[in-house]
């Protein structure tokens, strides 16, 4: 596999993490997202994909050259602020630590070096899967697509090397 321009690591045997860089991974994402999210959560086809795509890095993740996994990070502030979001394990792959892998990957992203925090709208029943990370929620409880979700934060210097 050519990585050049690709952001990647072998946490794992067999568990890479990569920055999309064509439009093949990029529909890998897609296809995940699809998945999880329209699939299992029902939220709405027309606001599953978002104007914030076109300017994302996209990361993927694969087991055993399965795709598996999918995040997105979205720079804001002049670059300040990284949101990340459309965090999507596919149900087989849930439990396995890939979530993890995939959130901690995404941070270290060169790309990602010069935000100062990381900045995430969590569902409610994940909570505890992003706090784990370090990250902390602030404000009300809100609804996006139907679903309850807390604002969360986590400065990037807590982030692990
Ligand atoms: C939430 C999600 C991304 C977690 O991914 P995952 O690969 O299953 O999580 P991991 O196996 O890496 O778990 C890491 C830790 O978080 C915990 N965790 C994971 N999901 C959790 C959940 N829903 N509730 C509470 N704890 C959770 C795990 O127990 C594990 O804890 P440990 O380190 O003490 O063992 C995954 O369940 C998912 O894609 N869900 C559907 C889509 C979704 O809701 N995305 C989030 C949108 S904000």
């Amino acid at each position: 596999m050519n990585l050049l321009g690709h952001v990647w690591e072998e946490v794992m045997e067999n568990r890479i993490i990569i920055k999309c860089a064509g439009p093949g991974e990029l529909d890998a994402c897609y296809k995940i997202r699809r998945e999880v999210f329209i699939g299992e959560q029902n939220v709405p086809e027309e606001i599953e994909r978002d104007e914030y795509d076109a300017a994302a890095a996209h990361f993927i993740a694969y087991n055993e050259g399965r795709a598996i996994a999918t995040a997105r990070a979205v720079l804001k502030d002049g670059g300040k602020t990284a949101k990340i979001g459309r965090v999507a394990v596919l149900k087989s792959a849930r439990g396995t630590g890939i979530g993890r892998i995939l959130m901690q990957a995404i941070e270290r992203a060169p790309e990602l070096s010069g935000v100062t925090d990381f900045i995430l709208e969590a569902q409610t029943h994940a909570l505890s899967f992003y706090e784990k990370l370090g990250y902390r929620s602030h404000g009300e409880e809100f609804m996006d697509a139907g679903i309850p979700h807390f604002h969360m934060r986590k400065p990037a210097m807590q982030t692990q090397l």
